[in-house]
């Protein structure tokens, strides 16, 4: 479990969910891990254990100078910066004549330019270095709409074209850029959601929209993400990559069910 040996990674949203998961992963295959994230977390410790060197940062992902900052003295002390993974997110949506200006803003601020931002700070290094590897988290809702979707999908659907540009700008450079694109991931955020007693419903016709019949779990989403960091997805690039249990190989109308399929 050392596939990571000698890598840098630096992991935004790194105090929760998906970005949590993918610090512990990368910590336990070798990596240095450099964390970032709005709040903070004491489960940090866990990545510091088991991780030969790890730092957390906090940080908005929205400021520019922070995260140069951060990731110009990761490079200074460790020499290389050679994995991104952006994980900072906020959830957000509901129909556009109701959605106020400033809400909008936020979420393209935090989801789409936060990753932007993350992507400019390593640029620079991965440049200097020839070579490096970006993972965005964008979502499955970046691949298709969905109702009530609107701010969320539209800032996802940013970061899936972002990234695919990247991978169009940096290649000949040997620097990768893929999107993971999770479906439901039982997290802090999807519960943020999804758990209040009125949510039933639609959770569950969404839980039913996943191939698998079950949530993801955040563990699985750093499975994906090691893989495009690690040599494995050498040849991988300008991919947005579902890791949604089917949710997105087709609609779900319950014939499956009457088929006795389930
Ligand atoms: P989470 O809420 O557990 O983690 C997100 C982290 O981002 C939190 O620790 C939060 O403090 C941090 N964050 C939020 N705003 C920030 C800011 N302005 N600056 C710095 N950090 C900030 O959520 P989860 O589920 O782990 O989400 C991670 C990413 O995965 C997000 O981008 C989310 O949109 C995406 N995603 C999640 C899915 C899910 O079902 N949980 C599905 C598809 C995508």
């Amino acid at each position: 479990m050392s596939r990571l040996e000698g890598k840098v990674a630096y992991v935004t949203g790194a105090a929760s969910g998906i970005g949590f998961a993918c610090a512990q992963r990368f910590a336990a295959e070798g990596a240095i891990v450099i964390g970032s994230d709005i709040n903070t977390t004491d489960a940090w410790a866990s990545v510091e254990q088991s991780a030969k060197a790890a730092e957390f940062h906090s940080l908005d992902v929205r400021d520019a100078d922070a995260q140069k900052q951060i990731v110009d003295d990761a490079v200074a002390r460790y020499g290389t910066v050679d994995i991104l993974v952006t994980a900072a997110g906020v959830a957000g949506g509901g129909p556009v004549h109701l959605i106020p200006v400033a809400e909008w803003q936020r979420v393209q601020d935090i989801n789409l330019t936060g990753t932007f931002l993350s992507a400019k700070a390593v640029l620079p290094h991965m440049i200097t270095q020839r070579g490096g590897s970006i993972i965005t988290v964008a979502s499955v809702e970046g691949l298709e709409g969905c109702e009530g979707g609107s701010t969320y999908n539209a800032s996802k659907g940013g970061v899936v074209l972002l990234t695919k540009n990247i991978a169009n700008d940096y290649g000949r450079l040997g620097i990768r850029a893929n999107s993971i694109c999770p479906g439901f991931i039982d997290t802090p955020l999807f519960r943020s959601v999804y758990s209040s007693e009125a949510t039933a419903e639609v959770r569950e016709a969404t839980r039913k929209q996943h191939k698998l019949g079950r949530f993801g779990r955040a563990e699985e989403i750093a499975g994906a993400a090691f893989f495009l960091a690690s040599d494995d997805s050498s040849f991988v690039t300008g991919v947005a990559l579902p890791v949604d249990g089917g949710y997105t190989a087709g609609h779900s109308y319950g014939i499956a069910e009457r088929m006795g399929l389930a």
